[in-house]
């Protein structure tokens, strides 16, 4: 059987167990090793990769990102489903709802941020005009009635550097910018993943109104357990996608100019 899906999860999505046959692998990369669970699920291999670690050990601003996607490429996966708890800076955005975001603003400040690190593979430009994978959105939105969850099909994730929360004045600001949700981890992960030519597409959920439209302070806390109460419903818009999603690729996401080689 071939692998072709990795499974990100992020805060609160830690566990491999709904995969059969597990294992355990350790994979090099030119920036680290990463460890991956691999199993079935209906028939289809699919590779895991719990962002924080399995204990949520690691902050977002320490996240291999690098290691992370290097080594799902490198054990042959060519599309990511990420999962990511978010704030909601949009009112139709509230707490509970699933939003498969399609753009981004990068506000990440001190993080590894590119394959293209020093121009020896040239000086590579890679285009955003599309971030997220078309195609595997598309499967995610047509395959969420199951879920049970409401599943906007759009969105821009504001991503801080973190792990701080933001200060009021930054989420206005965001907002009158453009953005709809804020999170931590979702840049440079979605960069990487073009810039080797990998379909990646997340599935944000809202677990809080972001600071200062919230009524109270926020707690990471209140963000496990927020999760903690939608992660059925994650796993099974996640999951029952994998399930229907075709083998073939009909989008550009692999054909990345300049492409890194893994
Ligand atoms: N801000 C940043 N990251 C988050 C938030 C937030 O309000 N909620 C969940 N992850």
């Amino acid at each position: 059987m071939e692998i072709r899906v990795g499974v990100i999860g992020g805060t609160g999505v830690y566990d491999p167990k709904i995969l059969e046959d597990l294992r355990e692998i350790d994979v090099d990369t030119p920036y680290g090793k990463a460890l991956i669970y691999q199993g079935s699920f209906q028939g289809k291999e699919v590779c895991f990769l719990p962002r924080h670690g399995m204990t949520h050990g690691v902050p977002p601003h320490k996240i291999n990102y690098r290691a992370n996607i290097w080594a799902l490429k490198k054990v042959g996966v060519n599309r990511i489903i990420s999962t990511a708890a978010v704030g909601s800076l949009n009112e139709e955005m509230p707490p509970g709802s699933a939003v498969l975001i399609d753009q981004f603003i990068d506000f990440t400040k001190q993080r590894a941020l590119t394959f293209f690190e020093d121009g020896q593979e040239g000086v590579v430009h890679t285009d955003f005009t599309e971030p997220y994978c078309p195609e595997v959105r598309k499967h995610l939105l047509e395959n969420s009635a199951p879920s049970g969850l409401k599943v906007l099909d759009y969105g821009t994730y504001v991503c801080t550097e973190g792990p701080r929360f933001e200060t009021p004045a930054e989420i206005k600001m965001f907002r009158s910018w453009g953005g709809d949700v804020v999170g931590m981890t979702n840049v440079p992960e979605v960069v990487l993943a073009r810039e080797v030519g990998l379909c990646y597409a997340t599935v944000t959920l809202v677990t809080n109104y972001a600071a200062g439209i919230s009524k109270s302070i926020l707690t990471h806390e209140e963000v496990l357990q927020m999760m903690a109460e939608n992660i059925d419903k994650v796993k099974q818009l996640i999951m029952g996608t994998i399930a229907k999603m075709p083998k073939e690729v009909q989008c550009n996401c692999e054909k990345t100019p300049g492409k890194m080689v893994v």
